[in-house]
């Protein structure tokens, strides 16, 4: 029997020294997509996270709170597994680098490379960053400050153990040149050579004696191992190296993937790799050094508390935006905004749009309505399908739909998960527009086009069911809702392998309809709801008291589906002609717009969330149409009193205002 291949890949152990943010979560969600989708495509897979426990830092910061370092820490810890449980991530191992096994190990290694002579003792003074612990030469400081984080630095000198580094650089920038997939992107390995390893490399100090809290050194315990030898190592003493029981570590070593945030990159491609040759040990197959996720704009970042790693986020805490939205839709929000690599801005808004945008309308809608359009014509069951092999927007969705899966695994293969992401949102979209063009709807009315209508649901049904499939390693909880209201049983159907067939979902098979999978947020409600809870106004203890975002009905239906009124319910509603004699923008409410409007002998203010497709300038002077008895309602402070009609597209990516081709008056009424 062919071997199943093993694929090992990390996240960095996180330090207990502060919360985890929302940038955070964003490494290890990452790390969590790519072993989901390596376990899918048939890879025995390790995934590795842990913390980083050790150091100056942590240590001052459990005196200040009047408990031990290990105290401080174990409560810290507590509140990491849970997060990572809240965001469902699949780690095979949690690693502390207090754990005994570690411990014990990476003195083991300490003591081999001092051995060997790669270790010695001198004395060190130079430019320290104490929270980023980490020594910096005097070119290598940014006006005076730590290059990584800004902060000030101070100068230090103590007696220390040095790692020979220098002299394991020319091994490592050949190595380097000869594997251009080790340090992935490609533009992070040139940094390293130009800026690192060409200049010439200094020896790296790996021990201190100014504190307590690390490993001893344990043939001379005045000295802690210096953080990064002790961080580092536990790639692999987490599989047991060193140990009686290294049945993982000769599994699983090399990783196939570091993954890690890019300030950190260097100690990943220099310094580890450095490591691994002086014990003569293979270097890991790839780090990949990722952006950051940065603030946006916005109230939000008022509460931002800047702690010199300037462009970090700082605040957005992923538990609560877990409770609000779901943890499909910060995983969603956290693999798809920002291309895998580059940095991108975090804000409530572009999570709130993309939640709206991709999941509530275009995925969540193409679910209910193919459910709701089975069970209506159909009686709930799957029809079967007629497959011609001549109706061009078949044959596209076919091929389409065929041909997916592997640009999605070509995506996943270069970690580029916004884009395999893109991919599968793309052909959802293409669902959507066959829907528009095979109007099932019309189909529905007529005997002759019956079986036309079996084939265009059942086409639709097996894409959702193939969509679902696709979606397992980016979200964790949708697939299984989709494939529960699709009746599809997970196993066979729901493997990675079915997706080389179009045809797995049996006819007859009942669908079930289920809850909307992603209700629509009212965007401008819950920004103001966020700015409320995050702002100055709102201490902790408030928190329980900002509602949910209330779960809005999903638009599920085409337009005839909405049911049938009267003309005396049309009646009620009182449509009215304004002159706009002003407009401008709203102070931090990047959508909205406030518009004066004259209606005959009246002046309305009213606000309208048109400010993406208009200038306030293009307004003033139009005629448009107010639904005028609508009731007054507070938004970011100001009652607006009447709502403006526009069309729009159904992604609301074209809009326009809906105004009379003749010259008519202001106050007229519309019928
Ligand atoms: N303890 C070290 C890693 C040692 S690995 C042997 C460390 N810890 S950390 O807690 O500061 O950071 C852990 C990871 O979170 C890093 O990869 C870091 O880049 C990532 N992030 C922290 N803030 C981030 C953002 N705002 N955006 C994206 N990732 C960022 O470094």
């Amino acid at each position: 029997m062919e071997e199943q291949k093993t694929f090992y890949i990390t996240t960095p152990i996180y330090y207990p020294s502060d919360k985890l943010h929302i940038g955070h979560a964003y490494t290890t969600v990452a790390g969590d997509a790519i072993a989901r989708f390596k376990r899918l495509t048939g890879y025995d897979v390790f995934y590795l996270t842990g913390s980083d426990e050790h150091g100056q830092k942590i240590e001052r910061k459990a005196e200040a709170k009047g408990v031990t370092p290990k105290q401080y820490v174990d409560e810290i810890v507590g509140t990491f597994k849970e997060l990572w449980k809240t965001l469902d991530i699949s780690y095979n191992k949690f690693i502390r680098t207090t754990d005994d096994y570690h411990e014990r190990t990476v003195q083991k290694i300490f003591k081999q490379l001092y051995e060997q002579g790669d270790i010695y003792k001198s004395s060190y003074t130079g430019k320290y960053c104490t929270p980023c612990e980490s020594f910096w030469t005097e070119t290598q400081l940014v006006n005076g400050c730590c290059p990584d984080c800004g902060r000030p630095v101070e100068e230090m000198t103590e007696e220390a153990y040095f790692f020979r580094v220098s002299k394991y650089a020319p091994q490592l920038i050949q190595y380097i040149k000869d594997h251009p997939e080790f340090i992935q992107p490609p533009e992070r390995a040139n940094e390293m050579l130009k800026n690192f390893l060409l200049p010439g490399l200094e020896d790296l100090c790996v021990s201190r004696t100014s504190f307590k809290w690390g490993i001893p050194v344990d043939f001379d315990d005045k000295h802690v191992v210096y953080v990064w030898i002790d961080a580092l190592s536990n790639y692999i003493t987490a599989l047991g190296y060193g140990q009686k029981d290294d049945a993982l570590f000769k599994k699983y070593w090399p990783a196939n993937v570091h993954l890690v945030g890019k300030e950190i990159v260097r100690f990943h491609t220099i310094y580890w790799p450095i490591m691994l040759m002086a014990l003569g040990l293979p270097l890991p197959k790839q780090v990949f050094g990722h952006g950051w996720l940065v603030m946006g704009g916005g109230k939000i970042s008022k509460s931002k508390e800047n702690k010199g790693c300037g462009e970090h986020v700082s605040v957005i805490d992923p538990m609560i935006l877990c409770e609000r939205y779901g943890v499909d839709a910060i995983r969603y929000f956290l693999l798809r905004e920002v291309p895998f690599g580059s940095d991108g801005v975090f804000s409530n808004e572009a999570l709130l749009q993309r939640i709206n945008s991709d999941l509530a309308n275009d995925l969540g809608n193409l679910l209910s309505r193919t459910v709701a359009m089975i069970g209506k014509y159909f009686g709930g069951k799957v029809p079967a399908p007629v497959q011609p092999d001549d109706v061009p927007e078949d044959v596209a969705l076919l091929n389409a739909a065929l041909s997916l899966h592997r640009s999605v695994e070509a995506r996943m293969d270069e970690l580029k998960m916004p884009n395999a992401l893109t991919e599968i949102f793309n052909f959802i979209g293409q669902c959507n527009k066959y829907i528009d063009v095979t109007a099932p709807w019309i189909l529905a009315k007529s005997e002759e086009t019956v079986q036309r209508l079996g084939t265009v649901l059942y086409n639709l049904a097996e894409s959702l069911r193939m969509v679902g499939v696709m979606l397992q390693p980016f979200l964790t909880r949708t697939p299984q809702k989709m494939f529960e209201q699709l009746g599809v049983t997970e196993g066979e159907d729901t493997a990675w392998a079915s997706l080389s067939t179009f045809g797995v979902l049996k006819p007859g098979t009942e669908v079930k309809k289920g809850e909307c999978l992603f209700p629509r947020i009212d965007i401008e409600k819950e920004l103001c709801a966020l700015d409320a809870l995050y702002g100055e106004q709102a201490p902790a203890e408030k928190k329980e008291e900002i509602p949910l975002p209330a779960a809005c009905p999903c638009e599920e239906e085409e337009k005839e589906e909405k049911p049938e009124i009267t003309i005396d319910d049309f009646a009620k509603i009182d449509l009215k002609l304004g002159l706009v004699t002003n407009c401008e923008t709203i102070e931090k409410a990047d959508k909205l717009l406030k518009l004066t409007v004259k209606m005959g002998e009246e002046e309305r203010t009213i606000c309208s969330g048109i400010r993406q497709w208009y200038k306030p300038e293009d307004l003033i002077g139009k005629t448009v149409v107010v639904v005028a008895n609508l009731k007054p309602r507070k938004m970011r402070g100001i009652v607006s009193h009447g709502m403006i009609l526009c069309a729009s597209d159904p992604k609301d990516e074209k809009l326009s205002i809906v105004t009379t081709l003749t010259d008519m008056k202001d106050g007229w009424t519309v019928r």
